[in-house]
């Protein structure tokens, strides 16, 4: 089921070289070694072989070329005198309404190269771009509203103060490879817009698609704002965070890189963190939910995207009444589900990371091993870029499967008597990002409801977990996240409060009087931003 099919001619892709970088303002032809792109989806090549198809190249960076990107950011926030943070809010958000113009004309090669490189279908491709470039005017929105309640002096105890957020400084932005773009720009654009200065390395899969943007990016900051590497996060991302420089760690992905990162910070309390990390999200499946409801609400909590999803629902829980016409109905579901290309736009499509089948088959192995078997019939079909998704019951604490984050095509599903063993689980996990709980008797889900909103940060009543709509927080507890995301949310987690402080004597409100009217200062200012 992995091999290729007859191209259509809109998603045909000549090898793609992306041999430049943006440092310091400048595209920079890149000199020295690069890393072929591969696609898990296979094609045949002119030789006649068939394999994964190769995408493109890209630059394997060295430190070197990092610590010229540190020092490109480190002078345009220069020590908070540079063009960017000083900057007033307006032209800033001038700034990002070109780019995000720019960016527009991009959409159908980014899409393509989203289903090629990460095998995301059609539909959730264009989904990832169009919400970005919404995420990106609502962010430009939510800052003249920011903006504007910052625009005023406030008088206490004697004092006036005029209070604003503020940049932070070096942002190093690192984002995933389900989310390449969306996710990536979910921190770099709130990051940018606040007036902090960047340097962003693309995921290790979804990278090419970043390479149509980088003219963008250039024609649209000044030189410094946002610097772009390619390569590996070894050279790269280490050395500089052993500078010591980055002001602001902003990562999604997994808690091992996001720790070994922070570990290299000489200044630990310098470093402010903005992570997106892993979830192990429950479902819970109460005796009197509704099993169509819930069925189709699972089917796309743990499967869309194969489930490679932080929210992905990643382990399910039902009450030992339904269990087995549950697991028979979901069994049925997930068999009739359809794979294929990701321009076919069907529900399952390849793995892109050629380790995920292998490891999703030791999931497998360790979980059967343990006692579980696999209920549906297709459930661990396996080809080389490709696992059909495997529903396996009953799990048990002694499995892997029961306590790493899988993000593939595995279904732990778990009996229980006593609501208490789900909701034990979750206290003890070291995960609390969300719940689904599956139910309708409001005696039973007003007490769980409170408990919890405890345990994590976003409770789903009847409905799968997940991030949208962009502008509600997303975040997790333990660890699963550091600071919270949304549209607004994202503006606070890049800046800080700061004020300007005046004891109210005449002198002083002589001078505020005259820096108000003078337009001297783009911090002490009323301007109202429509
Ligand atoms: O990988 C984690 C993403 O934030 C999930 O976002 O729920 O919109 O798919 P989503």
């Amino acid at each position: 089921m992995q091999k290729e099919n007859k191209l259509p001619e809109s998603i045909q892709l000549n090898p793609y070289t992306c041999d430049m970088y943006l440092v310091n303002g400048q595209l920079k032809k890149w000199k020295g070694a690069t890393t072929e792109v591969y696609s898990s989806i296979y094609s045949t090549n002119s030789a006649g072989k068939t394999g994964p198809t190769l995408l493109g190249t890209i630059p394997d960076m060295e430190t070197e070329t990092a610590l010229e990107a540190l020092e490109a950011a480190k002078n345009a926030f220069h020590r908070g005198q540079g063009l960017w943070p000083t900057m007033k809010v307006g032209e800033r958000l001038k700034c990002m309404e070109a780019f995000v113009e720019k960016m527009k004309a991009h959409r159908e090669e980014i899409v393509t190269l989203l289903m090629w490189e990460i095998c995301k279908n059609k539909s959730d491709s264009y989904k990832e771009f169009d919400r970005t470039i919404d995420y990106i005017y609502d962010t430009i929105e939510a800052y003249k509203n920011l903006d504007r309640k910052g625009a005023k002096f406030e008088k206490e105890g004697g004092v006036y103060a005029h209070i604003r957020r503020g940049p932070l400084g070096v942002v190093l932005c690192l984002g995933p490879y389900n989310y390449p773009l969306n996710e990536t720009f979910c921190l770099l654009i709130p990051a940018i817009i606040m007036g902090n200065t960047a340097i962003f390395k693309p995921a290790k899969h979804g990278v090419l698609l970043i390479a149509p943007l980088l003219q963008a990016f250039q024609e649209s900051f000044p030189p410094g704002v946002v610097n772009i590497l390619f390569g590996r996060g070894r050279k790269i991302a280490t050395p500089i965070m052993q500078s010591g420089v980055i002001d602001v760690l902003a990562l999604i992905g997994h808690s091992s890189s996001a720790v070994s990162l922070q570990d290299e910070h000489p200044n630990k309390n310098r470093l402010r963190l903005v992570l997106g990390l892993e979830a192990k999200n429950p479902g819970i499946i109460l005796p009197d939910a509704d099993l169509d409801l819930t069925i189709s609400e699972c089917i796309s909590g743990t499967l869309s995207y194969n489930g490679q999803r932080c929210t992905a629902l990643k382990i399910l829980y039902v009450h030992e009444s339904i269990v087995d016409e549950f697991n028979r109905r979901f069994s049925d579901a997930v068999d009739a589900l359809k794979f294929g290309m990701p321009w076919e736009d069907t529900f399952l499509t390849p793995l892109p990371e050629p380790s995920k089948p292998g490891y999703i088959k030791e999931l497998i192995e360790d979980a059967k091993a343990h006692g579980a078997k696999i209920l549906n019939g297709r459930g661990g079909e396996m080809s080389e870029n490709y696992c059909f998704p495997a529903v396996m019951y009953p799990v048990n604490e002694a499995m892997r499967l029961y306590h790493e984050e899988q993000f593939g095509p595995i279904i732990p599903i778990i009996s229980y008597r006593e609501i208490d063993e789900p909701l034990d689980a979750m206290a003890s996990s070291n995960y609390g990002q969300q719940v689904s709980l599956f139910g309708r008797d409001i005696k039973k889900i007003a007490p769980l409801i409170d408990t919890l909103a405890n345990l994590v940060c976003r409770v789903n009543l009847n409905s799968a977990c997940q991030r949208g709509p962009d502008v509600y927080p997303f975040t997790g507890r333990k660890n699963s996240a550091v600071s919270t995301l949304s549209v607004y949310d994202a503006l606070r987690s890049f800046s800080i409060r700061t004020f300007v402080a005046s004891k109210d004597t005449p002198y002083n409100k002589e001078i505020l009087e005259r820096l108000l009217n003078s337009d001297d200062s783009n911090f002490v200012s009323t301007e109202y931003l429509l």
